[in-house]
């Protein structure tokens, strides 16, 4: 289920976002969640099963949403959590945006999509 970031979930929301390869530096990770906090063109969800165990932010530009973090806890990887998440989102604000990932995620993104049309 994807959840809304709101500032109780700060601590768990850096902690996942420390693992994207953009959000290395401290200050950086601030400086992006002091961003999804208080601008409201970035927009931050979290993946719950029984834990929350994933992040996925965006940047609306117009009409278009770019997929700009996405991390899933590393004990829950590779058992299709990201797409879920990428999936989830898509259908939350597909009729309103456009859905873009950025040069970082596109590889993932793209594969996520060709899961969908059945390729492999
Ligand atoms: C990228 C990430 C979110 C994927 O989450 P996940 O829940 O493990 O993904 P899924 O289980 O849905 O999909 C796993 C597949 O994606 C592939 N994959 C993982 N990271 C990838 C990447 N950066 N680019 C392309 N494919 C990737 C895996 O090799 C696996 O492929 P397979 O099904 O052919 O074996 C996770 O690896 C992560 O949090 N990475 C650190 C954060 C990060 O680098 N984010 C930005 C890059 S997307």
């Amino acid at each position: 289920m994807l959840l809304r970031y709101k500032k109780s979930y700060e601590k768990i929301a850096m902690g996942l976002l420390s693992f994207v390869p953009s959000e290395k530096d401290l200050k950086k990770l601030q400086q992006t969640i002091k961003q999804y906090e208080e601008d409201d063109d970035w927009q931050l969800f979290l993946w719950k099963e029984e834990d929350i165990i994933g992040i996925i932010g965006i940047h609306v530009e117009g009409d278009t949403a770019v997929l700009t973090h996405l991390s899933v806890n590393p004990s829950h990887r590779n058992q299709g959590i990201g797409r879920k998440m990428v999936m989830a989102l898509r259908d939350q604000i597909g009729n309103k945006y456009r859905l873009v990932p950025s040069n970082q995620i596109k590889e993932f993104y793209d594969k996520c999509l060709d899961q969908e049309d059945g390729h492999s």
